[in-house]
């Protein structure tokens, strides 16, 4: 089997597929006037042709998947897709980002093979989460994730954005939250889109203050294992939970890049801030076209940047990351 290396070394067992484009929250930083459909879009990849992609993936050494969107579990075939990632030899770890609009579905999602979730929290106070988000769904969501906690997933991971003025604050609240809860709690540093770039300015806030917070209450940072992708993780004796930081703008983060995306309309992006992206639709209409798509893959990866252009505003074709994943 050919693994997916590129030219710098780098080793990519992790796929991240949008499964649909739509979301129904207004994320502050993401689609703050809603998910609005165009017209004449294509529609997402059905069934089949996902099933397709996840093989041809998986034989040359992708491992885990995550399931993304906009927001998957609008996908009335979820399961199915998510069965049919189980059923694809090679793929042991399947994920998904939600937002945890649907999250009484966990029980289901679980049933049909989901290892793994991560819920996007960005507020452990509820004015504040509906402030941000658009919806007052926080106790629901809270609720989702103690039936989660007991339900066998590998990992329970929650996402937070980190906002200048808006939730940069609740490190003592998140404290008294993973004091018990095997939970790890991912702090993302916002990140410029095309279409963010006002609030970007307003709200971006470096990881690097929360860091010295985390060192000074006595949060210990895990060293990185081989195959991790770019979170630093930080442990605590007294709390059964963890944090990680995801912060882009640091130095080396692409170094530990790890996965490729593909888009709901299938295609692929070997960068959450490229310049373009490859259709692999064309070659998921058949099963004789497998050896293509793989060699499609293989090509494209060699393309692959050694590095993101964001520190220089450039945020590639990506208005924003409900069209992309994340
Ligand atoms: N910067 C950082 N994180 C973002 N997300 C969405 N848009 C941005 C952005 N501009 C997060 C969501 C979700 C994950 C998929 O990406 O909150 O947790
Ligand atoms: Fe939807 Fe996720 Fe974007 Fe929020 S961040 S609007 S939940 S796609």
């Amino acid at each position: 089997m050919t693994a997916l290396v590129d030219r710098f070394g780098r080793r990519f067992p992790y796929l991240r597929l949008s499964v649909i484009e739509a979301c129904n929250f207004r994320c502050s930083y993401c689609l703050p006037d809603g998910y609005h459909a165009v017209p004449g879009r294509p529609a997402p990849l059905t069934l089949a042709e996902i099933g397709r992609l996840l093989t041809a993936f998986a034989s040359v050494g992708m491992h885990k998947l995550r399931i993304t969107g906009g927001e998957p579990s609008l996908r009335r075939d979820l399961n199915q897709i998510i069965a049919l990632a189980a059923a694809t030899p090679g793929i042991r770890n399947i994920a998904m980002t939600t937002n945890g609009v649907r999250i009484d579905q966990l029980a289901g999602w679980r049933r049909a093979g989901l290892t793994a979730i991560n819920v996007s929290v960005d507020s452990l106070d509820r004015e504040r989460f509906k402030g941000i988000t658009g919806y007052d769904r926080l106790p629901s969501i809270l609720a989702g994730i103690e039936q989660a906690l007991g339900l066998g997933f590998h990992a329970v991971k929650l996402n937070a954005v980190l906002l200048r003025g808006r939730n940069d604050h609740e490190l003592p609240a998140w404290f008294d939250y993973l004091r018990t809860r095997r939970i790890s709690l991912r702090f993302i540093e916002l990140m410029q889109t095309g279409d963010n770039l006002d609030y970007f300015h307003r709200h971006h806030v470096s990881a690097s203050a929360l860091v010295a917070d985390l060192q000074q209450a006595g949060w210990q940072e895990l060293p990185r294992l081989a195959d991790a992708g770019p979170a630093v993780e930080f442990t605590h004796a007294d709390y059964a939970g963890r944090i990680g930081i995801i912060a882009p703008y640091a130095k080396n983060f692409c170094a530990a890049c790890n996965r490729l995306r593909v888009t709901a309309t299938g295609d692929l992006r070997l960068c959450l801030f490229g310049t373009s992206g490859t259709p692999l639709r064309p070659l998921l209409q058949s099963d004789a076209d497998q050896a293509a798509l793989t060699a499609s893959i293989t090509t494209q990866l060699g393309l692959k940047l050694a590095a993101h252009a964001l520190h220089d505003g450039q945020t590639g074709i990506t208005p924003h990351l409900a069209s992309i994943g994340g």
